[in-house]
């Protein structure tokens, strides 16, 4: 794909056209070994070698970013009053308008994906996709023989008129479990464990299909995902 080299870096967040334009104009910008001052020179993506102040940017339509996501944001790209899961990013992945793939609430941490492509973001989110998404939940009471059997056996919520089903529940200890569900209502996990007459005091997500959270990012950290990380989501590895 040819493209103009302006619009190449700005994709890349590189930044703003007008700062690529000055970015052009003091000679940070080499193609294929030569510095390049016109914003409207065209580039192959796939061939062309591109350097931004002496580092090799390479093109992608889309980028994907791992998230563990901490407390006290909100999975949003924008809000007046509280932060965003986007504030957390640095250059260049701040100017790449990202967006969370789905919903994790302000006091829940994890495994939060963020892109760019919303085909995506529509396949992992979708309901009638499939996707099971993990949590590790930490209760307020010791979890029950019987509430584990009405998990399992299906909820229904009565606000939206849905069976929560296919709920895949692990005791680790008196009061802490893993829950696997596929849809993605709000509070889900919540009100499934107020349903059964418990509570949920912490909430981490650890798992999006068969996508771990990576256990050397720290909360805030974030790093892109490889495609076959991509594709493990998904199940086709
Ligand atoms: N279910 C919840 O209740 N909260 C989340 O953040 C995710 C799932």
């Amino acid at each position: 794909m040819k493209i103009r080299i302006d619009r190449f870096l700005s994709h890349m967040g590189i930044g703003s056209r007008s700062e690529i334009k000055n970015f052009l104009k003091i000679s940070k910008i080499l193609v294929n070994g030569k510095v390049i001052n016109d914003s409207k020179i065209k580039v192959d993506t796939q061939v062309d070698e591109v350097f931004f102040d002496d580092k090799k940017i390479i093109y992608h339509e889309f980028t994907y970013l791992m998230l563990n996501k901490p407390k006290g944001y909100i999975s949003a790209t924008f809000d007046e009053k509280l932060k965003t899961v986007v504030d957390l990013l640095e250059k260049p992945y701040s100017n790449m308008n990202l967006f969370p793939v789905g919903r994790l609430d302000i006091d829940t941490t994890g495994l939060l994906i963020l892109t760019n492509d919303g085909k995506f973001s529509y396949n992992v989110t979708n309901p009638k996709k499939k996707i099971n998404k993990k949590y590790f939940v930490k209760l307020l009471y010791p979890f029950t023989d019987e509430q584990k059997n009405l998990i399992e056996k299906g909820i229904f919520l009565k606000k939206e008129n849905i069976l929560i089903e296919n709920a895949v529940v692990e005791k680790v200890s008196e009061k802490e479990i893993f829950l696997t569900i596929s849809q993605g209502k709000f509070h889900q996990v919540k009100r499934m464990l107020e349903y059964v007459k418990n509570k949920v005091v912490d909430l981490k997500r650890v798992k999006i299909g068969f996508l771990e959270l990576d256990k050397n990012l720290k909360l805030s950290e974030y790093r892109e995902l490889s495609e076959e990380e991509i594709l493990k989501i998904f199940h086709k590895i």
